[in-house]
C-alpha cells in the first residue's frame, strides 16, 4: 500500500539548472505552449517542435540531481513501495539520483513514440521528422512527452495511491496544470496529511495543511530527515 505519494514540478530540477515553465524567463516566457506543445503543433511545425525537445533534451542529459532529487531517493531506499513518486518533469533527474518507483506522469525527454503503432523507444539525442519507427517504418515518430491536450500516463495508478496514502506533498510545482494540480484535493478528501514545499506559495497553496517555503535542495532534505526520524526503524 502506497504511505506517502509525493509529486514533483519543474521547481525540484531548477536548481540542477533546467528551467521551468513559469518563473520569470521560463521556458513559457520565451516559447509560446501553442506552438511547441501541443498535438495540433507538432502537425503544424514538427522541425520547431524537434528542435525544442532536441534542445531540453540535451540540457537534461548534461544535468545532474540536486540534494533535493537525493533526498526523495534517501526517502524511498529506507521506505521502498511505500513511496510513490509522480513526476510532471520529463527529465531523468530522479532516476539519476537513484529513486526506481518513479511515474513520469507528463512522459519522458529520453523517449520516442510512434503515432501510428505506439512502439516505444530509447530516443535518439536528436530526433527529426523524417526519422523512422524501427518497428513499423511509419514516418510519424515524436517525442514521448504529453503535449496539453493529452490524457497523462498513470492516472489509474496515481488515484489509487492518492486514495490510500496518509500523505500527499508537492514539491516545486506551480500548481496551474491539471489534472496534477487536483491532487491535493483528492489526496485531503480521502483523509491525507498535505504538505507543499516550494520556493512561493502556488496556485492551491491554500488547499495545504502545510506550506514550506524556500529552494528544494535546502527544505526537501529538512522533510525528509523528519519523516525518516517518525518511521520506526527495524
Ligand atoms: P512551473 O514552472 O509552472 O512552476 C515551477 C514552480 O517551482 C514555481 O511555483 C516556482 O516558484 C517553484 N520553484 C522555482 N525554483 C524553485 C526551487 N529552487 N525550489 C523550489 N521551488 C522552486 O512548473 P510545473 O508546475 O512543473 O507540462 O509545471 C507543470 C506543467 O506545466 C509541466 O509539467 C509542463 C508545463 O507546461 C507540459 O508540458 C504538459
Amino acid at each position: 500500500m502506497t504511505r506517502i505519494v509525493i509529486l514533483t514540478g519543474a521547481g525540484i530540477s531548477a536548481e540542477s539548472g533546467l528551467g521551468t515553465f513559469r518563473d520569470a524567463g521560463g521556458l513559457w516566457a520565451t516559447h509560446r505552449l501553442e506552438d511547441v506543445a501541443t498535438p495540433e503543433a507538432f502537425h503544424r511545425d514538427p522541425v520547431l517542435v524537434h528542435q525544442f525537445y532536441n534542445a531540453r533534451r540535451q540540457q537534461a542529459a548534461a544535468a545532474i540531481p540536486n540534494a533535493a532529487h537525493k533526498a526523495l531517493a534517501r526517502l524511498e531506499a529506507t521506505m521502498g513501495h511505500d513511496v510513490l513518486l509522480v513526476t510532471q518533469n520529463v527529465d531523468d533527474l530522479h532516476e539519476k539520483a537513484g529513486s526506481r518507483n518513479v511515474l513520469h506522469m507528463h512522459g519522458r525527454l529520453a523517449g520516442a513514440l510512434c503515432h501510428v503503432c505506439g512502439h516505444r523507444w530509447i530516443a535518439p539525442p536528436e530526433m527529426r521528422p523524417e526519422d523512422s519507427c524501427p518497428s513499423c517504418r511509419a514516418n510519424a515518430t515524436r517525442p514521448d512527452v504529453v503535449w496539453f491536450g493529452e490524457y497523462p500516463h498513470g492516472m489509474d495508478r496515481i488515484e489509487q495511491a492518492l486514495s490510500e496514502a496518509a500523505m500527499f506533498a508537492a514539491i516545486g510545482t506551480s500548481g496551474q496544470v491539471y489534472p496534477a494540480a487536483g491532487f491535493v484535493m483528492q489526496a485531503r478528501q480521502c483523509g491525507a496529511d498535505t504538505v507543499e514545499l516550494n520556493l512561493e506559495p502556488s496556485e492551491t497553496s491554500s488547499a495545504f495543511a502545510q506550506t514550506r517555503l524556500g529552494k528544494a535542495s535546502e527544505i526537501v532534505s529538512l522533510w525528509v530527515d523528519e519523516l525518516l526520524d517518525s518511521v520506526p526503524q527495524g
